[in-house]
């Protein structure tokens, strides 16, 4: 049984059918090539694979492509805007906070979220919001500095 949706991806309206049991980051990565979502535990807890639904982080490995119907979804891939980097982007390039990269782009977008609704947060608020996102190589420090860097640059932008 499949069943039609019809969303938003990246700025572009993409209008198709999904089995019942597909679940976002699997349609992302196969049909629609945006493999920078990655799926690492594929049991909703590393993180690896958040995605914004309307501008909220939700991991893709867990929630079923029907469950997003008309909705807006953006991945690493429609974050920077011509071609340029977000600042978020910049900033984790700037501070150098990723090592083997895996979850950089799922860190990236919660970050981007974060700062939608905090334009200045402390260390325990940036620590806590990025709980559901596991580094396994940075040890955070340089993630931290690369929230706050961004911060910054949002500040200054606006
Ligand atoms: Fe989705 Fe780990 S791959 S949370
Ligand atoms: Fe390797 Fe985070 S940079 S898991």
């Amino acid at each position: 049984m499949t069943i039609p949706v019809s969303l938003v991806i990246n700025g572009k309206t993409q209008a198709f059918d999904v089995g019942a049991h597909h679940v976002v980051a699997d349609v992302l990565r196969e049909r629609f090539g945006l493999t920078g979502c990655k799926v690492g535990c594929d049991q909703g807890v590393c993180g690896a694979c958040t995605v914004l639904v309307d501008g909220a982080p939700v991991t893709g490995c867990a929630t079923f492509m029907f469950a997003v119907d008309g909705r807006e979804v953006t991945t690493i891939e429609g974050l920077g805007l011509d071609g340029a980097l977000s600042p978020v982007q910049q900033a984790f390039l700037a501070a150098g906070a990723f090592q083997c990269g895996f979850c950089t782009a799922g860190m990236i977008l919660s970050v981007t979220a974060l700062l939608l609704r905090d334009r200045d947060p402390d260390e325990a608020t940036i620590r806590q919001w990025l709980a559901g996102n596991i580094c396994r190589c940075t040890g955070y420090n340089a993630i931290v500095e690369a929230v706050r860097r961004a911060a910054r640059q949002v500040a200054e932008a606006s």
